[in-house]
């Protein structure tokens, strides 16, 4: 009944993840006996398949701490100066409690107030980012009677002399605690003379309220595991050299056609100078691609090539491939060579993410799935009732005019393509939450096919024991909520 992976996949159709469909196999395991423990490369290990993809409106300090935190880990974008990706990397590593703080705002000295007034509290450091030394805090409700003024927050600033200071790793029962014995709203976590986060109350409460956090994924240092992205240009050596400084575990080089001699040239001079360190080539989509980039010694492959959101390329330079087939092909070479495959970009829902990994793939990267969250970095803003968080392609000209485009090898370019778009996504709430509930689906998923861990689901296919099938259009509406007037989109 249905066909083999290997049968399905060989007839020259490109397909995505809702073009193909699995037929079920035989329970025999509870659903929490499913362990989706795995590799994000060579040498990283993480107990979620998750990751979450370098862009400048998804992987900054926040999204890092609380990915590594659920057990799996955030790769950070290098749309920013190398000083500036370094101290996210450093700042990451330094929220060993992740929360996002949800209604405080930082700010440098110098900004006005109307313009970072959204919120309870600013909070002014040094740099107006953080890691920094703080100055002051400024409480939104003192300055009411300012609206529409501009005003300088350094003239309306309360001094730091009631801030109750804790070091950076307390866990939430001590700092519980000590906003209960202070009376605080909040308290300003420290680590070597410099703020590294601000915890009020109601985010305590918010995160007691969210399933309960595992070990994470810590490093040999005993920090988080964190990511980072480079290009391939010169100038990324000394930008490597600044993340490896701030403490980066893992590297990716982040392109979108990464069967290049640029990349390989690259592979091997971070295999040569820093062996300890895991780097993570791509993205590539098909077999010989994947060929080059194991030969130059990459530990993890990123595969996908217009298959994102927000993604352009395969209509600007009809190029490209099926995210489904190309997760299959370069898995099934990867895996002879011990290489892990990341399925990046096109999760759009928990049955996505099943896919992928039984296709072959060992994590997926995940861009428009964790926009929109609490610890994606900007602010939220309301459109016709909704609130939304902007989120866009690294290939879009928004992003490019920072610097994004040595991605498409653009660098050299006088004209500039995007192969990206610039939009929003809704609120969704923090990923801490929302993870755990979509870790839960792929585990029935699992269960479902048999399959209680990722080597046994890919043992699965690669023997042909599971099946599949290619959904028709008519499948695929089927598959879907269908025929109703009305209904409410809610899953946990
Ligand atoms: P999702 O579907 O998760 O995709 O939102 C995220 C992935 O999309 C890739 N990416 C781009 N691809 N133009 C592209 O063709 C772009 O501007 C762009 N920006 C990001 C990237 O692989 C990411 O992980």
């Amino acid at each position: 009944d249905g066909f083999s992976a290997l049968k399905l996949f060989s007839q020259g159709y490109s397909y995505t993840y809702d073009d193909v469909i699995f037929l079920p196999h035989y329970i025999d395991f509870p659903t929490d006996a499913v362990s989706l423990s795995t590799r994000l490369s060579r040498n990283v290990s993480l107990s979620i398949p998750c990751v979450a993809s370098p862009m400048d409106t998804v992987s900054e300090a926040h999204m890092a701490a609380a990915m590594a935190a659920l057990g799996g880990i955030a790769i950070v974008h290098s749309n920013c100066t190398s000083s500036q990706q370094a101290s996210i990397v450093r700042s990451a590593k330094s929220l060993r409690l992740p929360i996002a703080p949800s209604s405080i705002v930082f700010a440098s000295p110098d900004d006005s107030l109307p313009s970072v007034s959204h919120g309870k509290y600013v909070f002014v450091t040094e740099s107006g980012e953080l890691p920094s030394k703080l100055l002051g805090y400024v409480a939104t409700s003192d300055c009411e009677n300012l609206k529409g003024k501009e005003v300088k927050i350094f003239d309306y600033m309360r001094d730091c002399k009631s801030v109750e200071y804790v070091p950076w790793n307390y866990d939430l029962g001590k700092i519980e605690a000590i906003l209960e014995e202070k009376k605080s709203d909040f308290v300003v976590l420290e680590r070597d003379g410099e703020v590294v986060n601000v915890v009020i109350k109601e985010d305590v409460e918010r995160l007691k309220g969210y399933p309960k956090l595992g070990a994470g994924t810590v490093g040999s240092d005993g920090e988080w595991m964190v990511g980072a992205a480079i290009g391939t240009r010169e100038s990324d050596k000394e930008r490597l050299e600044h993340l490896v400084k701030a403490g980066a575990n893992v590297v990716v080089l982040d392109s979108s056609q990464g069967n290049s001699i640029y990349q390989i040239e690259m592979i091997k001079y971070i295999k040569k100078s820093y062996p300890q360190l895991d780097v993570i080539g791509g993205n590539v989509v098909t077999i010989s691609q994947a060929q080059n980039l194991i030969q130059a010694g990459v530990d993890g492959l990123r595969v996908g090539m217009g298959s994102g959101s927000i993604c352009t390329t395969q209509e600007v330079c009809a190029v490209g491939r099926g995210q489904a087939t190309a997760v299959y092909k370069v898995s099934s070479i990867a895996a002879q060579h011990g290489v892990p495959v990341i399925a990046d970009g096109g999760i759009s829902n928990s049955g996505h993410i099943v896919k992928a990994l039984v296709l072959g793939a060992s994590t997926v990267m995940m861009g428009s799935f964790l926009a929109g969250s609490t610890e994606a970095p900007g602010a939220y803003e309301y459109k016709n009732g909704q609130r939304i968080k902007k989120y866009r392609g690294m290939g879009s000209l928004e992003a490019m005019a920072k610097g994004s485009d040595q991605r498409y090898l653009g660098d050299t370019a006088k004209l500039k393509i995007a192969q990206g778009v610039v939009g929003a996504v809704a609120d969704k709430g923090s990923v801490l939450k929302f993870i755990p509930y979509t870790i839960q689906a792929v585990k029935q998923g699992f269960q479902d096919l048999g399959a209680s861990s990722l080597p046994s689901a890919h043992e699965l296919l690669r023997s042909g024991t599971l099946r599949l099938e290619v959904r028709t259009g008519a499948a695929q509406v089927e598959g879907g909520v269908h025929g109703l007037v009305s209904y409410e989109k809610k899953s946990f």
